[in-house]
Order: C-alpha cells, then sequence, then structure tokens
C-alpha cells in the first residue's frame, strides 16, 4: 500500500516535471487520462512499474484539450519520502490556460502531520498550488486531508475554481481551504468546503475577487486576512462573497489585520449569508493576534466600504463584532437587513449581541440583535477627516 502511494507521488512529480520543462515553449497542459485505470489497478506489477506520462495521454503540445484527474493520487506518509521544507506537494508554476477537470481525488492523508510530534518535516507542505499562472481552471475534484493548505493560487490572474469538494476535520490545523493570494480575477463557485481552518482566506495583492454559492463548515469562515503583519503593507479591493451557508464555524465572514501594518481593504460586499451555530458572523478585528499579546502599534490596515446585507441564522457568541483601530477607523460600513438569533447553547458574551469599536457607518434597516454601536460619521470629526488621513497607498 505504502509503495503503491509513493508509486502514485513520483508519477505525479513526473507529470509535473513534464509539464514545467515544456513551460517554457509556451501554452502547456497536464494530462491525466488513464490515471483512473492505474489508480484502481492492484495489479502487482504497479508496484515496481516505471511510468511514462507519455504513454498516458500527455501531449504538451499545447493544442490537446484531453486535461482529466479521475482515481485518486494519494501522498506518502513517510517522512523519508518528503524532505525537509517541501511547500508544497503539487505544484504547477508559470503556465497559461491550465485545466483540471475530473471526478478525481488528491489525499493529502495529512492526518500523520497533524500533531506536533508527529515525525514529519516541520513545514507542512500545501496540497496543491499554482504560482504565477494566467487562466486556470479547477474544476469537479476533491481535495482532502491536506497536510496543511489544501488549495493555493499565488500570484495567478483569472482563475476559476468550481464544482469542487475540500474535506478534512474541523481540528486539523492550518488546513484552509482555497487561499488566494496575490491573484486577480477569480471567480469561486459552487463548491463544498470543510477544513480546520478558514474555507476561503483572500490575502494581500487580490483584487476581484467574486465568491459564491458555497457551503462552508466545518472550519473558521470565509476570511479576508490575516493582513499587516510584521508592519506590511497589505491591499485588497473588490471582493463579492454571497449565497454563503456556513454551518458551526469559528466566524462567518470575517477581516482581521494585524496592528501596525499599512495598505487597506475597501470594496467588499457580504451578501446572502446564512449562518447555522456560527461563533461570530460577522467580525472586522483590527487587533488580530497569533500570541497571548500583540504590540500595541499606532498604523493599520485601514478597512473602508464594507457592506453586509442580508445576513441571516443563528450565533454562538456574539452576531457582530467590528472592533477597528484606534488610529485608523473602519469608515463607510453599511448593515442591511441582518438577522441573528442567539442559539441555544451559546457561550456568554459580554455584550448583547453585538459590539463596536471605532466602527463608522450606517445601519440601513432594523436590525436583530439592534446594532446601535455603529457611529455615524457625522458624530465624530476624527472620522469626517478619514479621507484625509487615509492616504490609500495601494
Ligand atoms: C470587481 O470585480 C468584478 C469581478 O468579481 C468585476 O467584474 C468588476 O469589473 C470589478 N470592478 C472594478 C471596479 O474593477
Ligand atoms: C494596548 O492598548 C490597549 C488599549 O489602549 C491596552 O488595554 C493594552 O494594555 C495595550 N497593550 C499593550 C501590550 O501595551
Ligand atoms: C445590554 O442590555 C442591557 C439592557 O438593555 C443594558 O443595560 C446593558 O448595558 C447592555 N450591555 C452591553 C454590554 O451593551
Amino acid at each position: 500500500m505504502k509503495i503503491k502511494a509513493f508509486i502514485m507521488f513520483m508519477m505525479f512529480l513526473m507529470i509535473v516535471r513534464f509539464e514545467r520543462c515544456n513551460g517554457r515553449e509556451g501554452i502547456i497542459r497536464p494530462y491525466w487520462r488513464k490515471l483512473k485505470a492505474l489508480s484502481s489497478s492492484s495489479s502487482p506489477s504497479a508496484s515496481d512499474a516505471t511510468f511514462n506520462v507519455l504513454n498516458y495521454g500527455a501531449k504538451g503540445d499545447g493544442k490537446a484539450d484531453d486535461t482529466k484527474l479521475d482515481g485518486k493520487i494519494i501522498a506518502p506518509t513517510s517522512s523519508s519520502a518528503w524532505g525537509s521544507g517541501t511547500l508544497q506537494w503539487l505544484e504547477f508554476t508559470k503556465l497559461k490556460q491550465i485545466t483540471i477537470t475530473g471526478k478525481g481525488v488528491i489525499d493529502g492523508q495529512g492526518s500523520v502531520w497533524w500533531n506536533d510530534n508527529s515525525g514529519m518535516p516541520s513545514t507542512k507542505p500545501t496540497a496543491l498550488r499554482f504560482y504565477g499562472s494566467d487562466g486556470v481552471t479547477v474544476k469537479g475534484i476533491s481535495i482532502q486531508n491536506s497536510q496543511q493548505c489544501h488549495l493555493k493560487f499565488d500570484s495567478c490572474t483569472n482563475v476559476q475554481v468550481s464544482d469542487i469538494t475540500i474535506s478534512s476535520p474541523g481540528d486539523s490545523p492550518n488546513t484552509d481551504g482555497i487561499h488566494l493570494q496575490n491573484s486577480n480575477n477569480v471567480l469561486i463557485y459552487g463548491s463544498n468546503l470543510a477544513c480546520g481552518d478558514d474555507c476561503v482566506s483572500i490575502q494581500t495583492g487580490c483584487s476581484n475577487i467574486y465568491v459564491h454559492d458555497i457551503n462552508c463548515g466545518p472550519g473558521h469562515g470565509i476570511s479576508i486576512g490575516s493582513l499587516g503583519k510584521d508592519n506590511t503593507k497589505a491591499c485588497v479591493s473588490n471582493v463579492t462573497v454571497r449565497d454563503i451557508t456556513l454551518q458551526n464555524t469559528l466566524t462567518g465572514v470575517r477581516i482581521k489585520t494585524w496592528q501596525g501594518g499599512s495598505g487597506s481593504v475597501r470594496d467588499v460586499m457580504f451578501s446572502n449569508i446564512q449562518v447555522s451555530g456560527v461563533e461570530t458572523p460577522i467580525l472586522i478585528d483590527q487587533y488580530y493576534c497569533e500570541q497571548s499579546k500583540c504590540k500595541n502599534a499606532s498604523s493599520a490596515v485601514a478597512v473602508s466600504d464594507i457592506h453586509y446585507t442580508n445576513v441571516k441564522g443563528t450565533y454562538t457568541y456574539e452576531a457582530v463584532r467590528l472592533a477597528c483601530s484606534d488610529s485608523t477607523p473602519c469608515r463607510d460600513i453599511t448593515l442591511d437587513t441582518i438577522q441573528l438569533q442567539q442559539a441555544s447553547d451559546s457561550k456568554s458574551s459580554s455584550s448583547n449581541g453585538s459590539f463596536c469599536w471605532e466602527a463608522y457607518g450606517e445601519v440601513k434597516t432594523q436590525t436583530t440583535p439592534p446594532i446601535d454601536c455603529l457611529q455615524s460619521r457625522a458624530s465624530n470629526s476624527k472620522a469626517a477627516s478619514l479621507d484625509d488621513s487615509n492616504k490609500d497607498s495601494c
């Protein structure tokens, strides 16, 4: 069984390498046509065979369009197969028009990595990563039990992800579902994401992001950030997240930034968000901190033009928490049609369902719970002058 896993791994590496070698020629595509037959075969010869990807449909001529992943690719579980410092298991870089479709499963067999004394390398790989590519489509496949993040796009443009399934346990550490960084024009829809961290994580350098019809849970919710760690500049703009259902997640839709950063998050729309047993459905946290204490700082990633419409369901801690920066308050936040009921098994919170700090904007309709902590800009001269002080450096 182990040997077979390793062979599947090696075969995948061969395919990846094949594509990379041909990458210089221009447009290329990977081919997995017969992987299914291979992976389900239990013939003894599978354990000592050498596979040539050219015999399995790979052409790499930039024209053939048979891009399929069926069957199952499983990661090796012995630490010696990995070496140290492996950041990604399966990686595709600098491609144009790459498509992965099919009913196949990529299984990171991550449980051997998830506890601290696992004996596995301390750097945990992302299962599937695309870097520096344009026109990436991922459709239909499942990715499960990743060692760490399941699916990552870094420095990519024109990305479409649909009909995929991601699944790992709610307590598997740092297993983000889909992670976006420095990527533009990304469409993610029609997918079921269950993991131990953010279902979708939108990081710095992302713009024109559209996420819809996603089911998230377990997990930490749909997140922008964390941004601005170690005094870095972060820029995120034009994000739409709509028609999302979340069950038993830590947060629903959130924006998290570290103190001390710069840059901005702006033009974000969260609409039609249905939550069930979610700790904090609406959260802006500009005091994000992963240690027990973080240094106070006098700068922050600015947060503005954030809109919440039609957020409904049940929460278990606090319905709305807008904890904005003292130095750079949040501005132009709107809340419209918010109906959040406390679930019967709730933890007690010190607020009455909503909390705001240095948060400015408008509550457009009556809400449940009442959100009377959001301040209008007219009420505060500091906020009124924000447009001048928040020079958008992005
Ligand atoms: C915002 O992003 C969407 C895609 O999600 C795009 O269609 C639209 O043109 C973008 N708007 C601006 C102002 O760039
Ligand atoms: C940071 O500021 C807050 C609010 O002013 C204060 O309560 C807290 O003690 C400060 N923390 C540190 C580490 O200085
Ligand atoms: C919660 O509501 C009660 C009754 O309206 C009020 O007296 C109390 O100050 C509120 N607590 C907080 C933290 O807003």
